[in-house]
């Protein structure tokens, strides 16, 4: 099997799972999630991405449904089901299941999970991007199923040959459409502050973790549209993608100016996803 699906102690090929209509992520959207990467059957830092997922559920009040330390069992079992590709694991938890009502149904959350295969990205290649007014609500640092802008954008910038969308708030860029985005200026790394405004990404924290271990000096700030446009590298990461560059935004050559910085940063993450999970770029796991 390559792919999976699981929903509430139920699972088998992810092409033939179905959830109950009355689940409140289908007419809502009402429920949160979080994904990792799972490479050699190993879910690349899993505590971190479950210890988001069970703040995301209380900032929503979505009752769980099991423990930090179950729910890590589950998915470290139904990995084993699975071919063993690269994997994104994902799972997610809605406000149960009930008839269209606003107000909170009774019981805990429905759980569902998917593992699906994907590319592990080559972190050195590089990335174009698209700016994007931010329309979002004002609660993005939590991961709620409710994506409709950041669908929109990233179907935008796929339209404009990009790799993804920049979101900004007037002149302020926030984050990605599903990615955090950094800039480094004179040897600074400068990214937005974990606010409302964007998603504590783990692979921030990361990036964050290599700019400490390297010395490299920090500035948690807002910073503008023009100061993206003028730096001397664009970074973008999530999850799946790390720490990726970009040589353009909106079609003007962009970055480029610090590389061999940003190749110690990219050494830094991708290194320690591989000493992780056991990956060699080049071998098929
Ligand atoms: N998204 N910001 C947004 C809006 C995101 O959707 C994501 C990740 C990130 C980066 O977070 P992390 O480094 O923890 O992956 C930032 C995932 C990958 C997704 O929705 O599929």
């Amino acid at each position: 099997m390559d792919a999976l699906g699981y929903y509430n102690g139920t699972w088998g090929p992810l092409d033939d799972m179905t959830v109950p209509m009355n689940d409140r992520g289908v007419y809502f959207g009402d429920g949160v999630y979080d994904a990792a990467v799972c490479v050699n059957r190993v879910i690349f830092t899993l505590d971190e991405h479950i210890d988001r997922f069970f703040t995301s559920a209380e900032l929503l009040e979505i009752k769980p449904s099991c423990s930090k330390e179950a729910l890590t069992a589950l998915l470290q079992d139904l990995v084993q089901k699975v071919d063993n590709a690269p994997l994104l694991a994902y799972w997610q938890w809605t406000r149960g299941a009930s008839r269209r009502d606003h107000t909170f149904p009774p019981g805990t959350a429905n759980l569902l999970i998917m593992l699906k295969p994907i590319a592990v990205p080559d972190i050195y290649r590089k990335i174009k991007l698209i700016t994007q007014d931010d329309t979002r609500f004002l609660h993005c640092n939590i991961k709620t199923l409710n994506l409709i802008p950041n669908v929109l954008a990233a179907q935008r910038a796929r339209e404009r040959g990009g790799k993804e969308a920049v979101f900004h708030r007037g002149e302020i860029v926030t984050e990605g459409s599903h990615s955090n985005v950094h800039i480094l200026k004179g040897g600074v790394f400068i990214t937005h502050p974990a606010d409302n405004l964007i998603l504590r990404g783990i692979a921030r924290s990361h990036l964050l973790g290599a700019c400490k271990k390297l010395k490299v000096p920090v500035e948690e700030r807002p910073f503008t549209l023009t100061e993206l446009f003028n730096a001397d590298e664009i970074l973008i990461s999530s999850t799946s993608t790390m720490g990726l560059s970009a040589e353009a935004i909106d079609g003007k050559p962009a970055g480029g100016k610090a590389p061999e910085l940003l190749k110690k940063l990219q050494d830094e993450v991708f290194g320690e996803f591989c000493a992780a999970t056991g990956w060699q770029p080049g071998v098929r796991s």
